[in-house]
C-alpha cells in the first residue's frame, strides 16, 4: 500500500503552485476558480501537478443561479444578483456565474477529457447547518455594499425565517462540477 503523507498549508493559488510536476493522483478545487484573475493559468498549474492519468475535480456553485421562494420578488432578485456580482475582499476577481461557465473554461485546457454534471442543492428548511443559512447570512452581511439597506435585507431574512417555520421555505443553488483527466 502506498504511503499517505498529509499536510496542511496555505498557498496562493494565483501563483505557480508550490508542488513538483506530476505529484498528485487527484486535485480537488471547490469554489475557488472564480477568485483568481488568470483562470487558464490556474488550470495549467493543476494539470502540471497531476500524475499521468490523474484527475482534477473542479466544482463551483453558480451564485447567480439561486432560487428563493419569497413574496417580494423584486427585492429577492436585487439581493441575489447584487451578492453574485459583488467581489469580496478575499478575492482578486469574482464571477458569480462561474457554475455555468466552468465546463467551457475547462474544456480542452489542457486536459485530455472533461466530463461535467450540474446538480441543484435544495434546502426546504432554514436550519443553522444548511447551505441556505450560510448563503443568506452572506447576502445580508454585504447588502449595503451593493445598495440594499441593511434594515431591508434583515427584514427580508426574517421573512424567510418565518416561511421556514411555517413550512414554505425553498432555497436552491446550482452546483456544477467537472472531472478532467491529464494525459
Ligand atoms: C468561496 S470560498 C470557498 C471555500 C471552500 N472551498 C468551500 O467550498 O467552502 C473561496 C476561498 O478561496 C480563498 N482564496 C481566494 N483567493 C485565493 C488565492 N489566491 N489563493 C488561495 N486561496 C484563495 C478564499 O480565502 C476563500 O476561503
Amino acid at each position: 500500500m502506498g504511503k499517505i503523507t498529509t499536510s496542511i498549508a496555505t498557498i496562493d493559488i494565483a501563483e505557480p503552485l508550490p508542488f513538483a510536476s506530476g505529484s498528485f493522483d487527484s486535485v480537488i478545487r471547490q469554489n475557488v476558480v472564480e477568485c483568481v484573475a488568470d483562470r487558464d493559468g490556474l488550470l495549467r498549474e493543476i494539470y502540471r501537478i497531476l500524475k499521468p492519468r490523474g484527475s482534477a475535480v473542479i466544482g463551483h456553485h453558480d451564485f447567480d443561479g439561486v432560487l428563493i421562494a419569497n413574496d417580494d420578488r423584486a427585492l429577492t432578485r436585487r439581493l441575489v444578483h447584487g451578492y453574485a456580482d459583488f467581489t469580496q475582499r478575499w478575492q482578486d476577481k469574482s464571477e458569480g456565474q462561474m457554475g455555468r461557465l466552468l465546463p467551457g473554461l475547462v474544456a480542452n485546457r489542457p486536459f485530455r477529457e472533461a466530463g461535467t454534471e450540474t446538480l441543484l442543492f435544495v434546502d426546504l428548511v432554514l436550519s443553522k447547518e444548511s447551505y441556505a443559512r450560510i448563503h443568506l447570512d452572506g447576502i445580508v452581511a454585504l447588502s449595503e455594499k451593493f445598495g440594499v439597506p441593511a434594515v431591508s435585507a434583515k427584514a427580508w431574512l426574517r421573512g424567510l425565517e418565518m416561511r421556514s417555520n411555517a413550512g414554505g421555505f425553498y432555497f436552491a443553488i446550482l452546483w456544477t462540477y467537472v472531472v478532467a483527466r491529464a494525459e
